[in-house]
């Protein structure tokens, strides 16, 4: 696992958007794994000046998020449908049919990420598949756990992740489940980045980098990945 560390989140952020821009270069029809929350969304932004200054394309790309929340509806303001819209789909040249994120609200959770995984592999896997980390390590919404998760499936989210994302949820109450990749579905990635910032991630990023490798911390999986860079900024970072 390759660390990088920065003085500052432009810094980081500019280097996540270089690793984008490479990958869309080398190919313009590439698929990127995508994640929502705060983490990426100076990265984004770097995408998006990119897009706007005739560097790089998203017209041929396809894309798939990591996660949905279940029975929030898809225009809901918190759902992630709408942050990818606000903050990346919205303000690009990606087209609508080349997106994919879970329908957290399918009648039949099970086959909706039977669909999703087979989504996946019909697209030809991910090329680069951008995370966040939880305060407690998970990836995705894959929380501690007793073993790995496989493909994309529904979970029930910890009381520490309610905590973290209920800030914004002011006028509606936080769902309590929601679909996500599994473990497995994100180590299948060529190449994974995970983005962290500020102290609140110090800890689970010291889990990540030097505790063991369980499912108690999920993130400690990438260490089995062949290439996986985590970006940190000096507070994420400061345990190490
Ligand atoms: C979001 C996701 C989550 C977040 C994580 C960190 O799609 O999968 O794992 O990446 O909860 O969230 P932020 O960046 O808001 O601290």
């Amino acid at each position: 696992m390759q660390i990088e560390i920065f003085d500052s989140e432009l810094k980081l952020a500019e280097r996540a958007a270089d690793l984008f821009e490479d990958t869309i270069r080398k190919n313009p029809a590439a698929v990127l794994g995508l994640a929502t929350g705060a983490s990426p969304v100076n990265t984004y932004n770097e995408l998006i000046e990119r897009y706007r200054a005739g560097k790089i394309s998203f017209a041929d790309i396809t894309t798939f998020n990591l996660d949905e929340y279940c029975d929030l509806p898809r225009d809901d303001k918190n759902s992630y449908y709408s942050f990818m819209q606000q903050n990346l789909f919205g303000k690009v040249d990606i087209r609508p049919e080349n997106v994919h994120i879970e329908n957290g609200n399918a009648d039949d959770f099970d086959a909706e990420a039977a669909a999703y995984d087979r989504a996946i592999e019909a697209a030809g896997g991910i090329d680069l598949q951008l995370l966040g980390i939880g305060t407690n390590g998970h990836i995705g919404f894959n929380e501690p756990a007793d073993a790995f998760t496989d493909g994309t499936f529904r979970i029930k989210l910890t009381e520490s992740t309610i905590k973290a994302n209920s800030r914004y949820f002011t006028d509606s109450e936080m769902p309590r489940y929601a679909l996500t990749m599994g473990i497995a579905s994100i180590m299948h990635a060529k190449k994974i980045l995970l983005i962290a910032t500020g102290k609140a991630k110090a800890e689970a990023i010291y889990n990540t980098v030097k505790g063991p490798i369980t499912p108690r911390c999920p993130a400690s999986v990438l260490r089995l990945h062949q290439n996986a860079i985590l970006l940190l900024d000096t507070e994420a970072a400061s345990l190490l």
